[in-house]
């Protein structure tokens, strides 16, 4: 802590950090609030009990939920935590030098306490006092809701703020978007939240300088959310008898930030587990962009694996729910190692994933004794999934080597985007290796021919097996289906207010949001975003019921139906129809499902953005509230 008040009396912004690792930070943590009357409760598995919406926990106050809601804790009303965490929804964005999918989150608990005052009291006492974090108030801005509908802006955190020392022009007044924390359902406990960020520049960059500052130099640190109210079936917030407060402070970025680091991978929590990747992979960190994005997928991946096969709950690498996630991670890791030993020949120095996964053992067995009790199980299944997938590798590279004469005769030296699929879709052998066997050659692979295969194949699977994830990753829970069942009232939208080019060309669903690809030449104009979400909103008020039908797929067309890929079913396909009755609907897709009953009680739907996502593509990405 000298370092800190020596920089600090010194003002020397400049070289501000602090040394402080992931252990330290939790062990303040902890001490700070247990000093102030809490209780340390144990982090709970991450594969949550009783919650269909989620495959995984997703955040520390999931599993208090209960609690939030008025459930009596036999810990009591002032608790603090620490919890294991993992979040797939950014997954393809993994590689970069921020996103992680396993984080830990430290969080802080009053049911029915303490409200607004005291936790923010407690929070800037924790990030202040040289005691515990020292942070310069220099340094810090903060964030509140600046009101919205019927919620008043919450001039009462702010009035706390203020009164501590934080000057007005370090508060940002922020909508819901940013400073508003519920459920993923649509009903419960739900309330306006004050984030604290830390500034990562020299100094604020001018007298208005505040989080979401154009400079994009403050950054989030910590999260009080204030469940003040109860979001009732009819879309009301009814202010909540009992009060409750859930904060959270995720352990990785705060490290990362305290230290004066530009990514979680440059810090003393990664630093060992980059070192087990460059002795097993006979690489470094640091010298080429390309092979460092592959390390820090390994990385984060392995992590998310150790703790999935360390749980008290584990599941086994599968083709469902939890278990084909693990799956996924344990793969991408295998086909980025390769990438890093250039294909087969190094690999018979043998499996290398689980001298990393021990190295992580070795690393968070103190706060999670259970890695080091499954340690057993977690190698045992790392090393059988990895061997397993090699042998796919060898297979389609041996299949590969028998195309290669054919391949050879081309004199443009391009293989077929339809071959490499059926490569895939045969042997499981992924599109990467096929083109770096085929760069090995001087060939290339048709990439975008490719795709398109893909795309058609995954569209089928969706539509055959009932699925509603599409890229893999996702889940069946209720919201997840919601967001299914508001996907065709948004697709039909579109088509109403755009014209009837308008077809889907991709969906990506989680608990949480839906993000939806279609086909249209230009950006939609504010009016035709608020028309979209105005039709979709009135057919959920109106609670249409949701019918699905078995035909062929002239049957369907002949019904009104939209096919995506109609040249493909062979069979039966399943028809969903939204509308009162079959022949006076608002719409009929062509699909898998599974989808809901009626539309109501969905929550209420709102594009939050609309982008282009290639050319002649946009994207739109939005929530039910
Ligand atoms: N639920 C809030 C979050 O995840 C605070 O814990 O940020």
């Amino acid at each position: 802590m000298d370092n800190v008040t020596l920089h600090f009396s010194n003002h020397s912004l400049l070289c501000y950090n602090l040394p402080m690792t992931a252990d330290e930070l939790r062990e303040k943590y902890i001490s700070f609030f247990v000093s102030k009357g809490h209780v340390q409760i144990q982090g709970k598995s991450l594969l949550p009990d009783n919650d269909p919406t989620v495959l995984f926990t997703t955040a520390g106050m999931h599993p208090l939920v209960p609690y939030l809601l008025g459930e009596e804790h036999p810990a009591g009303n002032r608790l603090v935590n620490y919890q294991k965490c993992i979040r797939t929804g950014d997954i393809d964005s993994v590689g970069d030098t921020s996103h992680l999918t396993f984080f830990e989150m430290l969080g802080n608990w009053s049911l029915g306490d303490y409200f607004k005052e005291g936790a923010i009291e407690m929070s800037l006492e924790f990030l202040t006092s040289p005691e515990w974090l020292g942070i310069p108030f220099e340094k810090l801005g903060v964030t509140v809701f600046k009101g919205e509908g019927e919620v008043p802006r919450d001039d009462e955190s702010a009035q706390v703020w203020k009164r501590l020392g934080i000057p007005e022009n370090r508060i940002a007044y922020l909508p819901r978007e940013d400073n508003w924390w519920g459920p993923a359902g649509s009903t419960g406990p739900c309330g306006p939240d004050s984030e604290m960020f830390y500034y990562v520049g020299d100094a604020p960059c001018g007298p208005d300088c505040k989080p979401g500052c154009s400079c994009g130099k403050w950054l989030e640190i910590w999260n009080d959310v204030f469940m003040q109210y109860n979001k009732n079936a009819e879309g009301a917030y009814e202010p909540l008898a009992r009060k409750c407060v859930d904060t959270g402070m995720g352990i990785e970025r705060t490290v990362t930030i305290l230290n004066g680091k530009q990514s979680v991978y440059d810090t003393v929590i990664f630093e060992p587990i980059i070192r087990a990747i460059e002795a097993a992979c006979s690489c470094r960190y640091g010298e080429d962009s390309e092979k460092d994005r592959s390390i820090r997928i390994i990385a984060d991946h392995v992590r998310s694996a150790s703790f999935i096969l360390g749980d008290p709950k584990a599941v086994s690498p599968s083709n469902v729910g939890a278990g084909y996630v693990l799956r996924r991670l344990i793969r991408r890791a295998v086909r980025h190692g390769r990438k890093l030993t250039h294909g087969a020949a190094e690999w018979e120095n043998g499996l290398f994933l689980s001298p990393i996964a021990s190295v992580i053992v070795d690393q968070l067995k103190g706060p999670y004794p259970e890695l080091e009790e499954n340690r057993a199980f977690i190698i045992g299944d790392l090393d059988r999934e990895e061997a397993k997938f090699l042998e796919t590798l060898q297979k389609g590279e041996h299949e590969f080597e028998k195309l290669l004469p054919n391949l050879l005769k081309d004199p443009r030296r391009i293989m077929s985007g339809r071959l490499a699929f059926k490569l895939y879709d045969t042997y499981g052998f992924p599109i990467e290796l096929t083109e770096e066997l085929a760069r090995e050659q001087g060939m290339q692979v048709n990439r975008g021919e490719f795709d398109e295969a893909f795309k058609k194949h995954q569209e089928l699977s969706r539509l055959q097996s009932g699925q509603v994830f599409k890229g893999g990753l996702g889940d069946q829970g209720e919201m997840a289906v919601a967001y299914h069942t508001a996907t065709h009232l948004l697709h039909k939208a579109l088509r109403m207010i755009l014209g009837e080019h308008v077809a889907q060309k991709g969906s990506n669903i989680t608990a949480e949001r839906m993000r939806f690809d279609f086909s249209h030449g230009a950006p939609m104009t504010p009016e035709e975003i608020k028309q979209a979400e105005d039709i979709v909103n009135e057919q959920i008020r109106r609670d249409l019921p949701v019918r699905m039908e078995v035909m062929s797929i002239d049957e369907a067309k002949a019904a009104g139906a939209i096919a995506l890929f109609g040249e493909k079913y062979e069979s039966k396909v399943k028809v969903y129809t939204i509308g009162n009755s079959p022949t006076d609907f608002f719409s009929k897709e062509v699909c898998g499902g599974p989808h809901l009953e009626r539309t109501g009680g969905m929550g209420k739907f709102k594009i939050r953005k609309e982008q282009s996502s290639s050319a002649g593509v946009r994207r739109i990405r939005a929530v039910l509230e």
